[in-house]
């Protein structure tokens, strides 16, 4: 197989663009549906300070390692979630890569904040992915507000966002499909949040971390067994298959027809935690009565 733009020897084939290309070319185009999405939805600028949550999986790891590249002012934030055996080694790959690429980086040890996320499932007695993702959620919003940055970057990827949509349209889960987007304004005084890598496919950020010899974590978070959303990429990997370039039609097509009719409803109205500021239904936030605060 040939590549399409060099016609040198090719080494990933991407039947959704129905083309193959050598390594640079690839690279190439990698970037260049990067810089689609950044400048489609007018992500953020050059001028703009970004901080990127890095979890050392590939997807954030391979958005630090792009945005450094193309000379975005970029820093990296990583919430050590204190689980054992999972957390210490992210937290290296994401040290080690900051050290390789001389690239900003900020820590959040939620052991240090007296919260790690097994005392708290077990205290809680919840799912932990949805109280993780929640004080997950808070650091990255308090961090960026805090260090006066721009915009929250996070590494979700077409996969990521597909399997979702497919999961919320399935379920009609109206209120998740309002807050469905590559960009979410920024509101109640929180972060504006964008997905830079919502065009590119788990198997092209993967074919860019090899390329690019990014030594990220492979192993899962030992509490989100079976994670969320995991079947639904495999049914739709399945019909990508059959049908190539499914997944991006399905969601461009949602943010095309779908997404401008869906009007957000009006919230209850938010107050500031009495404790730290973060926007709260109550008196006191959600962390902030995790640790201990009434
Ligand atoms: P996940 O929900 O694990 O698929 O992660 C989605 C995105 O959230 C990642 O691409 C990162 O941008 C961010 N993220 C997840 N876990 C962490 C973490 N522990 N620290 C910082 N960012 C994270
Ligand atoms: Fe949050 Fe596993 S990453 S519970
Ligand atoms: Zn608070």
């Amino acid at each position: 197989m040939k590549c399409r733009r060099c016609k040198k020897e090719a080494e990933v084939e991407l039947r959704s663009h129905n083309a193959a290309f050598c390594r640079d070319c690839f690279l190439l185009f990698f970037y260049n549906q990067l810089n689609k999405a950044i400048k489609q939805f007018r992500m953020f600028t050059k001028k703009q300070r970004i901080l990127l949550a890095v979890s050392g999986g590939k997807d954030s790891m391979s958005l630090w390692l792009a945005l450094v590249e193309l000379g975005y002012d970029v820093t990296a934030l990583f919430v050590d979630l204190g689980i054992s055996g999972f957390s210490e080694l992210a937290r290296k790959k994401v040290v080690a890569f900051s050290e390789r690429f001389n690239a900003p980086l900020r820590v959040v040890d939620l052991k240090e904040e007296g919260i790690p996320i097994p005392e708290v499932v077990k205290k809680l007695k919840r799912p932990a992915c949805a109280v993780c993702g929640r004080i997950k959620r808070y650091y990255f919003n308090m961090e960026g507000l805090r260090g006066g940055f721009d915009v929250l970057a996070t590494g979700h990827n077409l996969d990521d966002e597909t399997s979702r949509l497919f999961s919320n349209v399935l379920h009609w889960k109206m209120e998740y499909l309002e807050d469905q987007a590559p960009v979410l304004p920024d509101e109640d005084g929180l972060l504006r949040k964008v997905k830079p890598f919502f065009r590119l496919t788990e198997f092209e950020i993967a074919a860019y971390a090899f390329f690019k010899g990014i030594d990220y974590l492979t192993s899962g978070c030992p509490f989100s067994k079976g994670a969320t959303f995991s079947s639904y990429k495999r049914h739709l990997n399945r019909i990508e298959y059959e049908s190539p370039a499914t997944k991006i039609d399905f969601y461009q097509g949602f943010l095309k027809n779908l997404r401008p009719l869906l009007k957000k409803k009006a919230k209850e109205e938010l107050h500031h935690c009495r404790v730290c500021g973060y926007p709260t239904f109550g008196d006191v936030c959600f962390v902030c009565r995790l640790k201990g605060f009434e």
